[in-house]
């Protein structure tokens, strides 16, 4: 049977650590979706760590934002209306994190959903109308 998929919520800034763990155990790949954060939180493109990483691999803040989420085993569906930008996020494969550059992300974790709060019942209801 192939494995079902969750889509939640995942970024630098809430990156699902627990619910990674309990999603691989049952054999439910983990989807990301809003993975550059909506581009709600700005500063999460200019986070020093970020940068510094970027910047040694050529690579774009955002697409090592999206990078460290794919070698951590998530699935990353990043959305544009910039046809460079699209480009930028497809452009993945050619880099790989190193096991202390990864350890930096981690810690940049939050934790905390900041678009959708699955646990808040006024925010489920009004979901209900999207
Ligand atoms: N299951 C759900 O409940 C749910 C909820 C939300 C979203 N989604 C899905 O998740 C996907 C993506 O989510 P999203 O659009 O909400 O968030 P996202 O992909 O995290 O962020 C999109 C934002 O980031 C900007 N952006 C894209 N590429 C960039 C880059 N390389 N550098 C800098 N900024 C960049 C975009 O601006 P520009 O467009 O101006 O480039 C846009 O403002 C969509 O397919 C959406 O349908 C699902």
């Amino acid at each position: 049977m192939p494995p079902a998929v969750n889509q939640i919520e995942t970024h630098l800034f809430c990156q699902r650590r627990v619910e990674h763990e309990w999603l691989e155990k049952y054999n439910v790949r983990h989807m990301a979706y809003a993975p550059l954060g909506q581009g709600r939180k700005n500063e999460m493109f200019e986070h020093p760590s970020l940068v510094e990483i970027a910047k040694a691999h050529g690579k774009t803040a955002a697409q090592v934002a999206l990078g460290y989420l794919m070698q951590s085993g998530v699935i990353v569906i990043p959305k544009s209306v910039h046809e460079e930008r699209i480009k930028e996020n497809a452009d993945l494969f050619d880099f790989k994190l190193s096991a202390d550059e990864m350890e930096s992300l981690v810690k940049i974790d939050m934790a905390v959903p900041m678009i959708g709060d699955p646990e808040n019942p006024v925010m489920v209801e009004s979901a209900m109308e999207w």
